[in-house]
């Protein structure tokens, strides 16, 4: 679970994903109560080291796949596609007929080209906009 979380922070803490790094505490609160399904769930190990993961939630006959995450050292091998495929064959098997997932145009690993190929279309655009908001004397 802590080799998950941190796969999860070291690939979300590049630049352009606008990711708060959270803590082993934080993530496992994110995770109770949520509608996370761990034994849907595709992680990739390299002998003891995490390479990658898929994390989805179902929702009714729909699923979200909030997090796609493969560590610089195992990328560009194909390895995203094919934890996608992985996990996309156990939401069909869990009855699932929908999958949804966000990313941001802008992604500097082409996320739109990884989703693409692996069969999504892009349905929506929003776009984002974020100010810090200064503390108050
Ligand atoms: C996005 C990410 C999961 C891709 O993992 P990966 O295992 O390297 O991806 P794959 O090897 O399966 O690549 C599949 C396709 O995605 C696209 N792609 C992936 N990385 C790319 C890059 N750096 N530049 C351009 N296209 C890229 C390509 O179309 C690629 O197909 P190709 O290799 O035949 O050209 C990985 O870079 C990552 O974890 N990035 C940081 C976290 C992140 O942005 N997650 C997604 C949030 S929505």
């Amino acid at each position: 679970m802590a080799g998950r979380r941190a796969a999860r922070e070291e690939c979300f803490d590049e630049p352009g994903h606008g990711h708060v790094v959270r803590t082993f505490e934080q993530y496992l609160d994110d995770l109770r109560g949520s509608p996370y399904r761990p034994d849907l769930w595709s992680v990739a190990w390299d002998g003891d080291q995490l390479a990658g993961l898929v994390l989805c939630e179902l929702d009714g006959d729909a699923a979200e796949v909030p997090w796609v995450a493969v560590r610089p050292a195992w990328r560009r091998r194909g390895l995203a596609l094919s934890l996608l495929d992985r996990t996309h064959h156990h939401l069909a098997a869990a009855g699932v007929t929908k999958v949804r997932l966000r990313t941001v145009a802008e992604n500097a690993n082409d996320t739109v080209g990884l989703y693409t190929k692996a069969g999504y279309a892009v349905t929506a655009r929003h776009p984002r906009h974020r100010k810090p908001v200064p503390a108050r004397a």
